[in-house]
């Protein structure tokens, strides 16, 4: 079983979408060894659902998020999860800032970064943004959950 989890800052707006993309196409690859999860570097908004503008932006996919719940990042994950993909700089380096080892920072990942290497490009936080922030999160998680599971084939 290959564990992946997604991380940004909240965990109510780009990792809910990751990891439910992610898992959709896992289900509709028949892909059933991959356990998918996802957590914010913040605890701020724990316990809630994601962000009602994330929920119908997936759901306008095809992409069912409603029913996720946000919880916060902890040094324990590093033990749980195989790759640890984050969606930008800043949660890089919160993630990173919690690693105990060598083998826990080698675990994270720039999301984008799997399918533009070298690109450190991030997923912007559509938080403060309208529905077009959305729409492209939702775009750029598409391909990186392509890039994801063409790796994860290659691995296996
Ligand atoms: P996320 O977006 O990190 O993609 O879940 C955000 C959610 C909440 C906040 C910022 C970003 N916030 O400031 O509350």
């Amino acid at each position: 079983m290959t564990k992946i989890l997604m991380v940004c800052l909240g965990n109510i707006c780009r990792s809910p979408v990751a990891e439910g993309i992610l898992k959709y196409k896992l289900k509709d690859q028949g892909l059933d060894d991959v356990f998918v999860d996802s957590a914010g570097t913040s605890g701020l908004h724990a316990g809630e659902a994601p962000d009602k503008r994330a929920v119908e932006s997936a759901r306008r996919h095809g992409v069912d998020i409603s029913s996720l719940i946000a919880r916060q990042f902890t040094a324990k994950d590093f033990d749980e999860f195989d790759y640890i993909y984050v969606m930008d700089k800043s949660n890089y380096e919160n993630v990173l800032s919690m690693a105990r080892s060598e083998g826990d920072k080698k675990k994270v990942k720039l999301i984008l970064n799997c399918h533009e290497p070298g690109c450190d490009r991030p997923v912007p936080d559509p938080y403060w943004s309208g529905e077009e922030g959305f729409e492209n999160v939702f775009n750029l998680l598409d391909c990186a959950a392509d890039a994801i599971i063409r790796e994860l084939k290659v691995k296996n």
